[in-house]
């Protein structure tokens, strides 16, 4: 605290922000407030921040130091979690709700407060607790260190796409009728494209988000993907995408005409008003390569170029299959981390611990779920189902508060089967709150494996509080034997969320050097509530800059 109030006076003092060492110290508030909405088939009122959904862009350079005010003004507990950022030994401001904080409840608020470390590219922010990040998000700008250029041509502008899920009802009742009945909640009733299903939905009154261009010109799209359970897929009619940043972290360059993204997963593409005139479709729509509903809807938006007339025509482009698997395989297969002298892909070469998480569903009876006939799905990793405490984790972790957690997550699966061959006849899982513990910069490679119990399907596992490589990726069981003899350990992709594939598994590797307790899941929150999600315990490392600080004096009380 002492130290932020040093550098603004530092700030005000000199007024030379160029030569400062450090960064600047950003202020912000959030008010998070009902408001009511009319622009997509039902006007009801939604939870936003400062009224606006998707809500404000928090914007910041590599080493500012961000103050965000959350103020909540509404009736349910809320947190906000900054999704990617690193949170070096400040896991009291990573925001998951009872896992690093307790929320902040109606009428009280909370100064998150952190470092920028390391980092350059595209985030996002969203709420961290129950459904509500269906609309409390919004995208996090990071631009490099003044005076240091991108690693690519500097485009004309840059624009935030927020891809979105918007639901008639309420998010809260729809996952609350789910969860008393102990089956799927329902799918959502349009995808949206900076908050506007587009002209091609039936639920619009508007013709949507508009990207206007000028000819000869390079654009920089920063999309997100802020929809609570679905993959999507984003292209744009007659024109390219080049690829050059994925979750804040610089990639080689290569050019597509479809990406994939997955929720929580951002990506920068350039993209060259090449085409003289006209407008043109822009369009996101969902990946699902498994028998299971999604929102068929296709959200769209044009693209258009200065000049042109009002009654001209648009370029339309379709949307790939649902189940386009070779579409998203070769667009994902394409990334690799830039790699050069200035951003080096710094790959754990050596394992200090090597872990194997199966995840999938499971069922487990629960005798008032009429609808289930007397059973729920779950989800699980190694087969335990994650009770959230009613403590936040690392506040019993720093307090030594007992009887919250236990620490014997199993690192690998107790019962090994045939993970994606037959269903097993017992599809029961264990529960329980359990987290793995780390010594502080172990290397670790964790295998994430998906199953077939209920059925495979694609997962996007998030990672909070640290960066991980994705070594490598393959379709059926996980070969230790011959699998790792494939790994690329010279420039891997680095992210905060892999999508592990249908009926196949991924490798990743991390360096556990942030001190603290870190959740682990499935970025489809519908997982998530069902209890696909663990935590990691890193302990403090002995260095004088390798122990968790400590909280907050607002830290808010469960
Ligand atoms: Cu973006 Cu734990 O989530």
């Amino acid at each position: 605290m002492e130290l932020n109030l040093l550098r603004l006076f530092f700030f005000i003092a000199c007024f030379c922000p160029t030569i400062m060492v450090e960064g600047l110290v950003r202020r912000y508030k959030f008010d998070v407030v009902m408001k009511n909405t009319s622009r997509l088939c039902s006007s009801k009122p939604i939870v936003t921040v400062n009224g606006k959904s998707p809500g404000p862009t928090l914007y910041a350079r590599e080493d500012d130091t961000v103050l965000i005010r959350v103020v909540n003004h509404v009736k349910y507990n809320v947190s906000i979690h900054w999704h990617g950022i690193r949170q070096l030994r400040t896991g009291w401001a990573d925001g998951p709700a009872y896992i690093t904080q307790c929320p902040i409840r109606p009428g009280h608020n909370y100064l998150y407060n952190f470092t920028i470390t390391g980092q350059r590219g595209t985030l996002l922010w969203h709420a961290h607790i129950l459904w509500l990040r269906a609309t409390v998000h919004g995208a996090i700008v990071i631009l490099p260190k003044i005076g240091v250029p991108y690693p690519f041509p500097k485009p004309h502008k840059e624009v935030v796409v927020v891809l979105g899920e918007w639901w008639k009802s309420d998010v809260e009742a729809v996952i609350n009728e789910a969860i008393k009945s102990g089956l799927a909640p329902n799918v959502s009733d349009a995808h949206t494209i900076n908050g506007h299903p587009g002209p091609l939905s039936k639920c619009s009154s508007q013709e949507g988000f508009k990207l206007s261009v000028e000819v000869g010109k390079t654009y920089m799209l920063r999309i997100i993907n802020a929809a609570l359970n679905e993959e999507l897929f984003f292209k744009i009619a007659g024109h390219q995408l080049t690829v050059v940043e994925v979750d804040a972290t610089y990639v080689k360059p290569f050019k597509t005409d479809t990406i994939v993204i997955a929720p929580g997963q951002t990506t920068n593409v350039l993209i060259s008003a090449n085409q003289g005139s006209g407008k043109y479709m822009v369009i996101a729509s969902p990946f699902m390569d498994a028998p299971i509903a999604v929102d068929n809807t296709t959200a769209t938006a044009t693209l258009h170029y200065s000049g042109t007339l009002a009654t001209s025509s648009t370029s339309f482009v379709s949307s790939p299959p649902k189940n386009a698997t070779p579409v998203a395989n070769k667009f994902v297969d394409s990334l690799r981390s830039l790699n050069s002298q200035k951003y080096p892909a710094k790959v754990p070469l050596s394992v200090d611990q090597s872990l194997f998480f199966t995840i999938g569903l499971g069922v487990n009876p629960c005798p008032s779920c009429k609808a289930g006939n007397g059973s729920r799905v779950v989800a699980d990793i190694n087969n335990v189902t994650f009770v959230m405490p009613t403590t936040a984790l690392l506040q019993a972790h720093f307090f030594n508060i007992k009887g919250v957690f236990t620490t014997d997550f199993p690192g690998s699966p107790l019962v090994v089967f045939n993970y994606t061959g037959k269903q097993p006849t017992n599809l029961q899982t264990v529960s329980g709150t359990k987290l793995y513990r780390l010594p502080y910069n172990a290397t670790v490679q964790l295998i994430l494996q998906d199953t077939g119990m209920i059925s495979p399907e694609n997962h996007p596992i998030h990672l909070h509080g640290f960066n991980f490589f994705v070594v490598g990726k393959g379709i059926g069981n996980f070969d230790s034997k011959n699998d790792p003899n494939k790994f690329n350990l010279v420039d891997p992709v680095e992210r905060n969320t892999i999508s592990v594939p249908s009926g196949g598994w991924v490798a990743i590797r991390f360096r556990a050097d942030n001190p603290g307790v870190w959740f682990l899941h499935c970025h489809l929150e519908v997982h998530t509530t069902w209890g696909l999600k663990m935590a990691f315990l890193v302990d403090n490392g002995k260095g004088p800059n390798q122990s968790l600080l400590p909280p907050p004096k607002d830290l808010p009380k469960c």
